[in-house]
């Protein structure tokens, strides 16, 4: 087998979120990294920064401006160089949007899969890590969450990944020599320990983090919670955050482990530790030192009321394990924001 040196992964959605820590995580085991982004919800910003951040050129760390829905962009991408695998982001994420624009949905994230597969097929690359979610798990049937449990999306968005996560089953099903990885990922949050990359949502931030670093960095005025009359010890939602470093480090052992897997796999990347929102509002005070006031209000239709994952698969197989602290997601989260309070437009 080629050394990781001589080896060209093509990373859909690269310049993204998790995208780019990947990229870097990548770039510093040695793959040559191909991304190609639409730049929809992401900034070329990254792709200088992770360049900055490995000392990788344009050439071991190139970038596609392209569309996974375009079959000519996916063959530039592929034309970069012999690629070994596809490591596959690019997508739409947010659940409320999904809700209301269902048809963006199933077009980027089910037909730009269907794209990309047919450009596999067309450059013969059998290799494919995807980013699937928990919420493809719904109301979990219990915690913690194992990869066997029923599955059940409950949003648009949530379809979009059990759909995706279905048809990549069926073509690993049909022919010979598919190895892909369905990582179902937990709460990622946090950012490179450098400040220099991390999630930058446009608009108003749906996510509980970024909210809350928001309003430590002064964006914003305090952080509604959202409802304290759960059954969990001090009523508010429990989640399984999981530092973007760890969930980057995830994908490379994907990689390093595909042989294996025989057809589509499914792993859960969490903690296994479940936080709530108020443990969240309490370790961002003390990382950031600042007083992130929030009031309490109704609740958010159709949260969950508590989801963490059992990342024993996750162990056996990929020999993945998360290590990162709730402390450290936002100590690196804040240094992100602090540094970049703007985002990448900063
Ligand atoms: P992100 O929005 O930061 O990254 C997605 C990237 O894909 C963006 O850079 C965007 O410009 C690009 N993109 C979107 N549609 C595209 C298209 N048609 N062609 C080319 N590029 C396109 O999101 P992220 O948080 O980094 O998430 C990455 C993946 O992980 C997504 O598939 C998401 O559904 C999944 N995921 C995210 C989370 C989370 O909480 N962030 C949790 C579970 C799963
Ligand atoms: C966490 C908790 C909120 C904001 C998301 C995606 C899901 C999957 C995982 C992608 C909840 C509460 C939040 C705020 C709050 N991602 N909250 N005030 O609910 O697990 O879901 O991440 O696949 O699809 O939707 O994460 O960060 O949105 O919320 O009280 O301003 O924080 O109600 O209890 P969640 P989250």
């Amino acid at each position: 087998m080629s050394e990781p040196e001589d080896r060209t992964v093509v990373v859909t959605g690269g310049a993204g979120y998790i995208g780019s820590h990947t990229c870097v995580v990548l770039l510093e085991a040695g793959w040559r990294v191909v991304v190609i982004d639409n730049l929809d919800n992401s900034s070329e910003v990254a792709i200088d920064r992770v360049r900055e951040l490995t000392g990788a050129d344009a050439d071991r760390c190139a970038f596609v401006e392209g569309d996974i829905r375009e079959p000519a962009d996916l063959d530039r991408a592929f034309a970069v160089g012999d690629a070994a695998a596809v490591v596959h982001f690019a997508g739409r994420k947010a659940v409320g949007e999904s809700v209301d624009h269902p048809l963006w949905y199933y077009d980027h994230n089910v037909g730009g899969t269907v794209c990309l597969l047919e450009a596999m097929q067309r450059h013969g690359v059998r290799d494919l890590v995807f980013s699937s979610s928990c919420t493809v798990y719904g109301e979990p049937e219990g915690v913690p969450i194992t990869e066997g449990m029923r599955v059940g999306a409950q949003s648009p968005y949530g379809r979009t990944k059990l759909i995706i996560e279905e048809m990549l089953a069926d073509v690993a099903a049909s022919e010979p020599g598919w190895r892909v990885a369905l990582l179902r990922y937990f709460n990622p949050v946090g950012a490179h320990p450098s400040g220099r990359i991390g999630e930058d949502p446009v608009g108003i931030p749906n996510n509980l983090m970024p909210y809350i670093m928001q309003v430590a960095v002064g964006r914003r005025d305090h952080l509604t919670v959202n409802g304290d009359d759960y059954p969990t010890p001090d009523g508010t939602c429990i989640r399984d955050y999981l530092h973007v470093v760890d969930l980057a480090e995830g994908h490379l052992a994907a990689l390093d482990h595909i042989d294996r897997l025989d057809g589509a796999i499914a792993v859960n990347l969490g903690t296994g530790v479940g936080s709530s929102v108020l443990d969240v509002v309490h370790a961002a005070r003390a990382a950031t030192g600042q007083p992130i006031p929030y009031e309490v209000g109704p609740r958010r239709a159709g949260d969950v009321v508590a989801a963490w994952a059992d990342p024993t698969a996750a162990a056996e197989l990929l020999g993945w394990r998360a290590t990162r602290t709730l402390d450290e997601m936002c100590a690196d989260h804040w240094r992100w924001q602090a540094t970049n309070p703007a985002g990448y437009a900063s």
